[in-house]
């Protein structure tokens, strides 16, 4: 059996591409979900569109500073591993947040091999949590599934050479499969107001070292409130609070989260994207939309050919200038795989079961 292990959002997108082909290979598969988000528009929307199997226990283990959350999901995947132990054949465990190393180091500790998929990914700055738990989990891993082969050669220099697969990026998986059945289901009207809809970008901001600092946050927006366009955003639950205190400029909109579908909706018909998301960097290359990443680094750095995707950090002039910059229309390439990681890393995993 394996044991996988999801808590947040783009983990529920990850797993679905996935457990569609362990169902299709007969392949046996215990979820636990950690709790890590819980909001309806965070979590149980994702598990009802994507057709993702219901989490077979709930630890229930969100919210609270990184290391009570940490340690109350290593604890709670400890215990329900030990009672499994003897039908576990590998735990499997997705991306970088605090519920793939809480389980990863669960599973290592109990001598049951880890699988990552999503692995060798690096932003080389460890004031990010994610960078941290990344690092951790491909170390503590048995088996490593990359994107590209830029993951690999990075493992390669940190001594990881066993086992090591490029398979391409299961988000692909499920950007060509959701996305069209997104497109069937929902249309635009359905989910912006019409005076929106003619011409927006789709902004998201949810990272700590963009948000903590409400002055920063403050900036940022204030700089959006400069630019020609209207700007959509999905106001992550972390960041209510503080962006309900913002002057918010006439041209930025907020709304709650929204659904997989109702994102790839959204992404397919904006002009550019505006984030501080690993997995949206990709998702607007995908969908041919230049990408401006309000970050100093990016993991995925693939997608900075030809201004693809533009680095500003915080720097409201750089945010400015790189909205403005066109980008030209020669062919965007294909970049990480083509849309059939999932079913390359089940069909691994079936050998060595
Ligand atoms: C986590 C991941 C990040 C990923 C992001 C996607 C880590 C370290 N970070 O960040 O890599 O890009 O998910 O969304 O794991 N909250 C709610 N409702 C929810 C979920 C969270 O209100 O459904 C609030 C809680 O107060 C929580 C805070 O948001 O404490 C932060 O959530 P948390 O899961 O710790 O990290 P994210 O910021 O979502």
């Amino acid at each position: 059996m394996i044991f996988t292990v999801i808590g947040a959002r783009p983990q529920f997108v990850k797993a679905a591409a996935v457990s569609r082909q362990f169902l299709q290979k007969g392949i046996q598969e215990f979820i636990l979900h950690t709790g890590q988000h819980y909001d309806y528009k965070m979590n149980d929307v994702f598990f009802s569109e994507l057709g993702l199997p219901g989490a077979d226990i709930n630890l229930n283990a969100g919210s609270g500073t990184h290391g009570e959350q940490t340690a109350s999901m290593l604890t709670g995947i400890e215990k329900v591993l030990i009672e499994k132990k003897k039908d576990v054949k590998y735990v499997l465990v997705y991306g970088d947040t605090n519920s793939t190393i809480a389980a990863a180091l669960a599973a290592a500790k109990l001598n049951i091999p880890v699988i990552h998929v999503e692995a060798g990914l690096r932003s080389f700055n460890r004031t990010m949590p994610e960078e941290i738990n990344r690092v951790m989990t491909d170390h503590l891993s048995s088996v490593l599934f990359c994107s590209s082969d830029t993951g690999k050669k990075q493992l390669a220099k940190e001594g990881i050479q066993n086992e090591v697969h490029v398979v391409g990026d299961i988000m692909l998986d499920a950007f060509i499969v959701f996305g069209k059945i997104a497109a069937e289901k929902f249309s635009l009207n359905d989910i912006l107001p019409a005076a929106v809809t003619k011409s927006y970008s789709l902004l998201t901001i949810h990272r700590p070292s963009n948000t903590d600092d409400k002055k920063q946050l403050q900036n940022i927006l204030s700089a959006l409130g400069k630019l020609s366009d209207t700007f959509v955003w999905p106001v992550h639950p972390r960041n209510k609070q503080v962006a309900e205190s913002l002057q918010i400029p006439n041209n930025v909109k907020l709304f709650p989260p929204f659904s997989y579908f109702e994102m790839m909706v959204l992404l397919n018909n904006c002009n550019k994207v505006i984030t501080d998301s690993g997995g949206l960097q990709k998702e607007a290359y995908w969908a041919k939309k230049p990408c401006i990443t309000i970050r100093e680094e990016t993991e995925w750095v693939e997608t900075l050919t030809e201004k693809r995707n533009i680095l500003t950090g915080n720097d409201t002039k750089k945010i400015i200038t790189a909205f403005n910059t066109n980008v030209n229309s020669t062919p965007w390439s294909d970049l990480y795989g083509d849309g059939t990681a999932a079913d390359k890393i089940a069909g691994i995993i079936q050998k060595k079961l």
